[in-house]
């Protein structure tokens, strides 16, 4: 029984380090998370502990078939204080690399996901222009832990984090419908700090690019312009900037409607997931289709699920996106890989009420459980599972 996407087709799940981890307590996102009056609903604190249990998160990740997996290099462990990099944190990184290898896992590496230093945010972040050199910094300082990387990914969703610049925003707000205009000033230092970037990665010889995450807009009748000049700032600049790139990867969940009055979100009648998202499997589908569409590159979902306490629900969602995705194989689209977000329910940027996971664990214990779903991707990652089935 095969499921036709291809040998060397990439099959794994992504996680991000301040989601997971816990106590990232010298990066930004902490810092909102315990300012006074903070809107967000509640901290991150321990997480996952997958800090310290990544091994076993590895190993979940593997036994199940799925033989990749993306995480993320913490900024603000490795830099914790401006122009001071542990060697320590280092370390860390280089024994989760060493530890996929022992379970034939292979790493895609994150540079940035959505935190940052809290000196650096505090000192104008990318608003400023010398963000452009201190990333950079950065980047070289981790350049000798990416060579067993199969694919480095620069910038996490520079889009959305155009717009939550500024914005106080987090959790189910994480989409363009929901939050302010890019911020123009950050958007071109993003840009510049990952063509610096690719740059450096490129000097290892790794595989280099950055997940977009379209968010397939669709115009009410006579809406048609304001859709155009609603999507230019909020995806199309940050896929235009990844032409020449080696790859572009996306990342897509939901959809959202333009009216001639801007965004609104999805109405009561249809099926709403955690995040209060539309239930939308083809998304990220129509997400690839368009990423390539403007780089010409070869495509890479680094991220797609669904935050849901039905796993079934999230097998479903699972499934139609990957017909929809193969589908647009059978069209033309060189997609080479799929990764589901997030192999662990986690801190979804204010909340832990949205479940993402294929595999959840004990708020106490730290026990894992893994859900019927990372088995059943596992089978179809190994080809035993068809998607007819
Ligand atoms: C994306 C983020 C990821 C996670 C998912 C649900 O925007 O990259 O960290 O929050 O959405």
């Amino acid at each position: 029984m095969g499921h036709d996407f291809g040998d060397g087709f990439i099959w794994g799940a992504a996680t991000a380090a301040h989601q997971i981890e816990g106590n990232n307590v010298n990066s930004d996102w902490w810092a909102r998370e315990h300012a006074p009056g903070t809107p967000i609903p509640e901290p991150s604190g321990d997480a996952a502990d997958s800090y310290h249990r990544y091994a076993e998160d590895i190993r979940l990740l593997a036994e199940s078939g799925l033989t990749s997996y993306r995480f993320s290099l913490e900024w603000a462990r490795i830099e914790p204080v401006e122009g001071h990099f542990s060697r320590a944190e280092l370390d860390h990184y280089r024994r989760m690399i060493a530890c996929c290898a022992e379970h034939g896992v292979t790493p895609l590496l994150t540079l940035h996901h959505f935190t940052s230093p809290r000196w650096f945010t505090e000192d104008g972040g990318w608003r400023e222009e010398r963000s452009v050199e201190r990333f950079a910094r950065y980047v070289e300082a981790v350049l000798p832990l990416l060579d067993a990387a199969s694919h480095v990914f620069t910038i996490n969703e520079p889009n959305i984090l155009a717009m939550m610049i500024g914005g106080e925003k987090g959790g189910e707000e994480l989409q363009a419908g929901s939050l302010p205009a890019p911020d123009p000033v950050a958007t071109r230092y993003l840009i510049a700090a990952h063509k610096r970037a690719v740059e450096l990665v490129r000097s290892v010889g790794v595989a280099v690019g950055w997940p977009v995450a379209p968010q397939q807009f669709f115009a009410d009748p006579g809406a048609e312009e304001m859709l155009k000049q609603y999507a230019y700032p909020r995806e199309i600049v940050f896929l235009e900037a990844a032409r020449g790139d080696d790859f572009v990867a996306v990342q897509a969940y939901t959809r959202t409607r333009i009216t001639l009055d801007g965004p609104v979100p999805a109405p009561e009648t249809v099926e709403r997931t955690l995040t209060g998202w539309e239930y939308y499997p083809p998304a990220i589908a129509e997400a690839a289709r368009l990423a390539h569409d403007i780089t010409g590159l070869p495509v890479l979902v680094s991220e797609n699920g669904i935050a849901t306490a039905d796993d079934a629900r999230r097998i479903d969602y699972t499934r139609d996106a990957l017909r929809a995705l193969r589908a647009e194989m059978d069209a033309g689209l060189p997609l080479f890989g799929y990764l589901h977000w997030s192999l662990l329910d986690n801190y979804e940027w204010g909340s832990y009420k949205p479940t993402f996971g294929l595999v959840s664990w004990d708020p106490e214990t730290f026990a894992r459980t893994p859900k019927p779903s990372l088995a059943w991707l596992g089978e179809v990652a190994r080809g035993v599972r068809s998607l007819d089935d």
